[in-house]
This record gives structure tokens, sequence and C-alpha cells, in this order.
């Protein structure tokens, strides 16, 4: 006898629809899946024939042979464990699954039964929806999380036993409440850094505006404290933009399936490969770059990553997406984040102009080369940060990410107005940045500085949006000389 049920596979953060045939014959006794499985589809033969006995099932001594559809699509994982060992039970005649005519299944099977949860359950839910099924049965721990597609019945199951209320023509599992996001309120709180005013602003700067950040000082000034406090600061994640950093987070398996309105902080040690920070591989998994999505990506220790590394980072930053090429067609993933990244001045440390600095001229001549890249030039904000001095780390602490928040919000209200929803002044084109109000001594200011560094023009188009940050912050209308004045400090060192 055939049966069929329907099932999902990850293709990157996608969801793909598989259906799962399932035939059962008579003849020496044998079990076979086709339909390009990788091997954890493969072993889905071992769990489902344990379950289905554990669970007190009759497993069919005959001739099974399993076939996943579309054919030429990629199989992985053991999301389909549950679809398949309904489908076989259906063909054996052990189960009426007709019930289940346009449901879908998803899950992973121990071997006793119990159904374990799966990556990307929310897409799947999503993808079962665009396919026109009626409901989807999820394990219980990726309810919360598939439940909040719209459109569509979320059952839960916790056992593959529960598959028997079919004989009584009921689909079996409960109700899948949708999860509430989490809130800003237990991230570290910017108060903590201590002193470092124009450390503080660039991180205010950075946050409201989108411009990445470059800190450079000694080590323990508190630069890597100041860097996982940026999303402390970012205005919180709001409507579709939660969904769609819960789907990219549930198909990679970070976060437990918790949803969070918080944006996302990524900081890949410096030892990561180019394809494990922009995606890649194969199969191909999305890189760090995916995972910071509308969040913040920091690279601590900016000079130890290698150069293909941050090569393959340039096309990301400067289009919010990254297109991966493998044997099967290409596949684009968003990428739009704010980029912060922390480095020492020198080898040492101590940088040359302090008299401690035991850097040869070559060592550091080496290293200042990786912060004179293509990459660094696209980064708008270029802080240098000197020690905190004994009596701002003995003094009260600086104002609370709160605060500072209010006014990124703020900022941001001004930008959409100005770029549209969403938009913020990092991504203006340069028709945009030539539409800015700006006053006369501000220009002044600029084309002074223009001609004494002998600036290019992409760096004169980034202080202008960067400027225009600082007067957004500031609630003006144009970007007046004390914003360009601020706004000029933040390129100086690459600039000259
Ligand atoms: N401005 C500051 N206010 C409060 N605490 C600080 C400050 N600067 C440094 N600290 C303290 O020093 C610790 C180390 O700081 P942090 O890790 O940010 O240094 P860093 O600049 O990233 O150094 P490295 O270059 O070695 O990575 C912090 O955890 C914090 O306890
Ligand atoms: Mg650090």
């Amino acid at each position: 006898m055939l049966a069929e049920t329907t099932s999902f596979t990850l293709d990157g953060i996608a969801a793909r629809m598989i259906r799962v045939e399932v035939d059962v014959h008579r003849g020496l006794p044998n079990f076979q899946i086709v339909g390009l499985p990788d091997a954890a589809v493969r072993e889905a033969r071992e769990r489902v024939r344990a379950a289905t006995v554990n669970c007190g099932f009759e497993f069919p001594l005959q001739r099974i042979t399993a076939s996943l559809a579309p054919a030429d699509l990629r199989k992985a994982g053991p999301a389909i464990d549950l679809a398949l060992a309904t489908a076989l039970l259906g063909a054996a005649g052990e189960l009426r699954i007709e019930p289940l005519a346009d449901w879908s299944l998803v899950g992973e099977l121990a071997l006793d039964g119990s159904v374990r949860p799966v990556r990307g359950a929310l897409a799947m839910a999503e993808e079962a929806r665009e396919n026109g099924r009626r409901g989807v049965i999820v394990p219980t721990p990726n309810g919360p999380e598939a439940a909040l597609a719209q459109g569509i019945s979320v059952l839960t199951i916790d056992n593959f036993s529960e598959l028997a209320s079919l004989r009584k023509g009921e689909i079996p599992g409960r109700a899948a409440t949708p999860a509430s996001p989490g809130s800003q309120e237990d991230l570290p709180d910017l108060a903590d850094l201590r002193g470092q005013e124009h450390l503080r602003t660039a991180v205010e700067v950075a946050a409201a505006g989108g411009h990445g950040l470059l800190m450079i000082g000694p080590p323990g000034a508190g630069k890597s404290l100041a860097a996982r406090r940026l999303p402390s600061v970012l205005p919180p994640l709001a409507g579709e933009e939660v969904l769609e950093v819960a789907r990219i987070a549930s198909a990679c398996g970070i976060g437990d399936g918790k949803i969070s309105s918080v944006r996302p902080f990524r900081a890949p040690h410096h030892t990561v490969s180019a394809a494990g920070l922009v995606g890649g591989g194969s199969p191909p998994r999305p890189g760090e770059i995916t995972l910071a999505h509308r969040g913040v990506l920091f690279l601590d220790e900016l000079c130890e990553f290698s150069r293909p590394a941050l090569e393959a980072l340039r096309e990301p930053l400067e289009t919010g997406s990254v297109t991966i090429s493998r044997a099967r067609g290409r596949q684009t993933l968003p990428s739009r984040f704010t980029l912060a990244a922390a480095a020492n001045p020198c080898p040492c440390g101590r940088g040359e102009d302090d008299p401690g600095c035991r850097c040869t001229e070559i060592s550091a001549r080496r290293y200042r080369a990786a912060l004179s890249g293509a990459l660094v030039d696209r980064i708008d904000l270029v802080v240098a940060v000197a020690q905190p001095s004994a009596e701002a780390l003995a003094g009260p602490p600086g104002e609370r990410s709160a605060e500072v928040r209010e006014r990124v919000v703020m900022a941001r209200g001004l930008m959409a107005e100005r770029l549209g929803e969403g938009r913020t002044n990092a991504e203006a084109e340069p028709e945009e940045v030539a539409e800015f109000g700006i006053t006369a001594a501000a220009a002044g200011l600029l084309a002074d500085a223009h001609r004494s560094w002998q600036m290019s023009g992409r760096a004169h188009g980034r202080i202008l949006r960067v400027g225009r940050t600082v007067a957004d912050l500031a609630g003006s209308t144009a970007i007046g000389e004390e914003h360009m004045a601020t706004a000029i400090q933040f390129r100086r060192r690459s600039a000259t």
C-alpha cells in the first residue's frame, strides 16, 4: 500500500516542503530511502523503526520504500522523521492517516518515540502556509516559535504514541501559544562605561545612524566593554523584524527557540574563516553576518582576522546581503548589520607615542596595514580611545542605556521621515546626501578639512552622513558647525 505525508527541510535559512511517500510491499524485509537523503535522513530508518516499536505500533516486516520529493533537492537533518514514521504506518495499514491529508509533520524521533525539537520550525510553519496546508504538527519545544506564523494551525506533540489518536479519527496534538518577545531590560548597560565621553558619543552616533565604528586604543581602555553595550542603545526590533531575526536564529539553531526584540550581537573569534563569517561551506550554512542581521557584528582584535575574511565583508557591508554560490544555484541571505571593531594601535598595544612601546618599525607597519585596508575605509567612525583616568573610574556611572536609546529612537524617527521607514543615514545614497540641510559655517569647516587632508570623495560623503546623524541626535534640521566638528573628529585618523 502507498501513503503520503508532507514535511520540510532547510535550505540555508529557508524551509522547503518535502513530500514523503512510503510504499509497503510484500517481499524480503527491507527499508530504503530514496531522493537525495543526507546521512541524518538515511539514519532515520533506525530511529523510525525503534520509535514505532517502542510506541506499541507494529513495524511491517515487508519491503519498505520511502521516496522524498522533489528528488533533486538535498534533504538534510532529522526533521522529517515524524512524517516518515507516520506515512509508514499509514502505508502498512496500521494507522488511518486521511485526517492528516492537508497537514504537515515536523520532528526528530528519539528511539523511545519522544519527539525532539528541530531547527527552523518558524520558517517551516510559514512555508506550510505558503503551500496551502491547513496546519502543521511540531515538537512541543518548537510550538511557541512555530505559532508566530500567522494563518496556519500549529499543534504540538511530545511523543509519537500520540499518533494513536488517529485510530479514533482525531488529529493528535495541543494548540500552541505564540511566543512573546523578550525585552531589552537585562542587557549590560552603557552606564558601566566610565569617562570616555568621546567613545560614548561614538557609540550613540553609531547606534543612531547605523554607522560602522572602529575603536583604536591600548588594552583595557574599555573598547570591548563599549561594543558589547551597543545592542542596549539600539531601538528594539519592531514587527516583521522580530520574525526575520527569529527565523534566522531558529534555522541556525541558536537562541533555544526564544523570541526577542533585542537586536542580535555577534562577536566571532578572529580565527573565523571567510565562510564562517559570510556563509558558505557544503552544505552551505549562513555565516556570522547573517546571524548579525539587523544587529551588531563585533570584530574584536580586528588586525588578527585573516585578510580573506575581512575582504569577504566588503560586499555585504555595501549591499546588506550576501550571495553564496554553490553547485545547485545561488542563494542570497540577508546581512544588514552595524559593524563594530576594536584594535590596539600596535602589536604590543601601547602605541608608538608611548615610550614603553617595544614594537619594531616593520612589525608596527605590517600591523597597521590591516587598519588601512578597503574595509576600514568603509567604516564611518574611527575613535582613538585613551586609558580612562583614575578619577573617571572612581567617579559616578555614565548615562544609562535607556536614556541614550531615547535619543537614538528620536533620531531614527527623523531619518525615517527623510529617507523612508527603516533606513538610516549610513545607507543614504549620494543624491540623498546632497539634500542634507547644512549651514554655511559647517560647509566651510568641511571644505577646510577636505583641503588640508586631501580627502577622498568617499571620506567626504561619510563625514556628511555622520554629521547628519549628530545633527539628528541634537534634533537639528540643518547640520551645524558643532555637529560637523564632531563628525570630522571621527574621521581624522583614517582620512589622513
Ligand atoms: N572606561 C571604563 N569604565 C569602566 N570600566 C572599564 C573602563 N575601561 C576598562 N574598564 C574595565 O576593564 C576591563 C577591560 O576592558 P575592555 O575589555 O573593554 O578593554 P579593551 O579596551 O577591549 O582591551 P583589549 O585591547 O585588551 O581588548 C573591563 O571589563 C572593565 O572592567
Ligand atoms: Mg577587548
